[in-house]
């Protein structure tokens, strides 16, 4: 059977990452969580106080700058390693997130990611999720999805991802968060978050995650 390309992009928040694993475990494909290779930035821009301001220190920090994705069979997911240290834990805490969007709208760290993810993906089989998947990074990714869910909805579901990891945050600041982030996303110059002409929209306000799963895999079984 050939090998395709889904792409799920969306809003943050919706369900996007914990849909695209899943799916991809029952594929047998891949999982790309481009999301993940931002929030790596940042943290080492943050951790080398590189200027966001200046391209060539970021254009040489990128050139410093190795992300990886390893399986770690104990937890049973990936976890993004940043210059072959382990980061999943430190690059999911809400000062990251604080900061991941005005990082990522840097034209420099957008032509590097997206040339990694293009290679990532070359020999098709993946599941990427991320905010331009369908537009740049795979424009002809056989499955678009585009989601989106209530911001109240999105917020309950990140407050209870990070509790679940130990960190407190109010509802609030997590409201402020998200729309700040999709602000961003959605303005930038370079690559912003749009829904591709051809990608199928999902509304996962109302939907559990088995549905989301289930709706993608029909989806793609169509094309395949
Ligand atoms: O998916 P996640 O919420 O972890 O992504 C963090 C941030 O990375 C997003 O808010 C967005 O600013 C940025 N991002 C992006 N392009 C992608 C994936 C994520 O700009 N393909």
């Amino acid at each position: 059977m050939p090998k395709i390309v889904i792409a799920i992009d969306g809003y943050s928040s919706c369900g996007k990452s914990t849909t695209a694993k899943q799916v991809a475990a029952r594929m047998g494909y891949g999982y790309i969580d481009t999301g993940a290779m931002y929030r790596a930035v940042t943290l080492y821009f943050l951790q080398e106080r590189v200027s966001f301001s200046n391209p060539k220190e970021v254009e040489l920090a990128l050139e410093r700058i190795q992300i990886t994705f390893n399986h770690n069979p104990k937890a049973g997911r990936n976890e993004t390693c940043l210059n072959g240290l382990n980061v999943e834990e430190e690059i999911r805490k809400m000062y990251i997130s604080n900061l991941v969007s005005e990082v990522s709208a840097i034209p420099e760290v957008r032509w590097s990611m997206v040339a990694q993810q293009q290679k990532m993906g070359r020999r098709r089989g993946v599941v990427m999720d991320g905010r331009d998947i369908g537009t740049k990074v795979f424009p002809d990714a056989e499955v678009k999805v585009f989601m989106t869910a209530e911001t109240y909805i999105r917020a309950q579901r990140r407050q209870q991802e990070l509790l679940a990891k130990g960190e407190l945050v109010n509802l609030e600041e997590i409201i402020r968060n998200l729309e700040k982030r999709d602000l961003i996303d959605t303005t930038r110059a370079e690559s912003p978050l749009v829904q591709a002409p051809d990608a199928v929209l999902l509304d996962t306000s109302h939907m559990t995650i088995e549905e989301q799963v289930d709706w993608v895999i029909e989806l793609a079984d169509r094309r395949l």
